[in-house]
Order: C-alpha cells, then sequence, then structure tokens
C-alpha cells in the first residue's frame, strides 16, 4: 500500500510527468535572502502557478494558509548555515511532522564529494526507509554549495547515488551534455535556477533542461527575485508545461 500513497503523492508535484516547483527554502541555511525577507508576500501571488512548494516547516506554518490545496515538498535536512560548512546538514524535521503537515515529499540534501558525504548519503537513506513506510517521496537535493566543477560526470554521479538509495526524485543543476545526468538517472530529475539570471537566460536554461530530459525545475531565485515574479513563473509554466519556444514564453513574461 505504501507504493499507492508514494505514487499518488508524486502525482500531486508532477501528474502530467511535468513540474514547476517554487523552491521557497532558502532561509534555512541563508536566513532572509533576497526576495524572501517577508515569505508571504512573495509566495501568495506565486501559489496559483505553483505545482509545488518547497520550503520549511517555519514558512509554511506561518506564511501558507492551509486552505491553498498546493501540494507541499518540506524540505527536512539543514542545521548549517552560510557561516559554516554547508554539508554539515542533519535531519530537522520528523518525518511524523511530515506527515501531520501533509507533505508531497520530504527534501533532503546530499553532499557527494564533501567530507560530509557519508553522513548526508545516510542522511537521505534513514530517511528513505521512514518515508516508505509511511508513503513519503523522498526528493534528493545534489550539489547545493559545491566548489567540485558542476559537469555531467559529478552531478550523474551524485544523481545516479541519490536515486540508487531510494530518492523518487531528483533535484540537480543544469550543466553541459545534461543528457548524460538524466539518461544515467532511474528517477525524474528536475533543475534548481541557481543564482539569479537575466529572464530570458533563466527560461533558456529551463527549456534547455526539459529538451534533455528533465521532468521540469524546482526554481527559486529565477522566479521570486524577478521584477516580475507572477510574470516569470507564468513563462517558466510556458516552456515547461507547453513547451513553448523562450521568445514566446519570455513575451508572456513581459506582458504580464
Ligand atoms: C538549496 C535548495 C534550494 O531550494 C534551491 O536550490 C534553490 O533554488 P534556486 O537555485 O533556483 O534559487 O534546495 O539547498
Amino acid at each position: 500500500m505504501a507504493d499507492w500513497g508514494i505514487g499518488n503523492r508524486v502525482s500531486r508535484i508532477m501528474g502530467s510527468g511535468k513540474t514547476v516547483m517554487l523552491a521557497v527554502d532558502h532561509g534555512y541555511f541563508q536566513g532572509p535572502t533576497t526576495g524572501l525577507e517577508d515569505p508571504r508576500r512573495t509566495i501568495t501571488p506565486l501559489i496559483p502557478y505553483a505545482d509545488s512548494l518547497m520550503l520549511t516547516r517555519g514558512v509554511l506554518r506561518t506564511s501558507v494558509e492551509p486552505g491553498t490545496g498546493v501540494p507541499v515538498v518540506l524540505r527536512v535536512s539543514g542545521a548549517t548555515s552560510v557561516l559554516k560548512e554547508l554539508s554539515g546538514e542533519g535531519i530537522t524535521t520528523s518525518m511524523e511532522e511530515a506527515v501531520r503537515l501533509n507533505a508531497s515529499a520530504v527534501a533532503v540534501s546530499v553532499f557527494v564529494g564533501s567530507d560530509n558525504e557519508r553522513e548526508s548519503l545516510l542522511n537521505l537513506s534513514r530517511t528513505v526507509d521512514e518515508g516508505e513506510r509511511l508513503g513519503m517521496p523522498v526528493l534528493a537535493v545534489t550539489a547545493v554549495g559545491r566548489e567540485m566543477n558542476r559537469d555531467a560526470r559529478y552531478l550523474g554521479l551524485a544523481c545516479r547515488i541519490a536515486a540508487e538509495l531510494g530518492a523518487r526524485i531528483v533535484k540537480t543543476y543544469y550543466c553541459e551534455d545534461f543528457e548524460k545526468v538524466v539518461n544515467s538517472c532511474p528517477v525524474p530529475v528536475v533543475i534548481a535556477g541557481g543564482k539569479k539570471l537575466p529572464e530570458k537566460e533563466a527560461l533558456q536554461l529551463a527549456a534547455a533542461a526539459v529538451s534533455k530530459g528533465a521532468a521540469g525545475v524546482d526554481m527559486g531565485r529565477n522566479i521570486f527575485q524577478s521584477s516580475n515574479p507572477v510574470g516569470m513563473i507564468r513563462a517558466v509554466r510556458a516552456v515547461v508545461h507547453e513547451g513553448k519556444p523562450v521568445e514566446e514564453a519570455y513575451g508572456l513574461f513581459e506582458k504580464a
């Protein structure tokens, strides 16, 4: 039965096979990130266009109304800050809490290649064990804060390890030869947007990732730091869900 629950939860996030996830969890290690100083104000207008929100329990409770119905991807790893070594994360939120908050998935970061590689991979594995018991899919986030080259070899390694340990979805970064990362990862791959880019470049990134097999994006700063966040998320949706050419999607951003 747990598999049915997991399938049901994954389909809430990517029912069509494609997804535009909105990442607003940055405060868990960056504090009041630009654009997220007042999370409610930033998140509320974007909810109608997001296939899920990725966030911590603190922002969920304080800044999102329970009646919105938007699927929640709850970040459950953390306990490090930008002031120290990011890779030393532990599990910050229990599986019971994730179930109580009606999460559709939980997210754990892994730091392959760091001194804390083993601990972070065990964080993922233990969370998968608990999640599988209760029907909760686990999304693994790879390569955050890495100084290592974010190339297809490294990202392919990190994504594949995360999938082997039981992640149901993997989040990573776009790179050259991205199809190699996707083709060697047996679960859906979504990309982070990374640092803020000009809007057209961020749309090109999303389009390239999807054309090379990504299931979509789990994008944060390139949406909420945009001069027009609603226009930008609508443009990203046009690229990911409708396969619109970047120029056309960019027109939506400008018009909105
Ligand atoms: C960091 C995360 C963030 O949610 C994500 O990477 C940020 O998204 P973006 O790079 O698009 O702002 O998981 O650990």
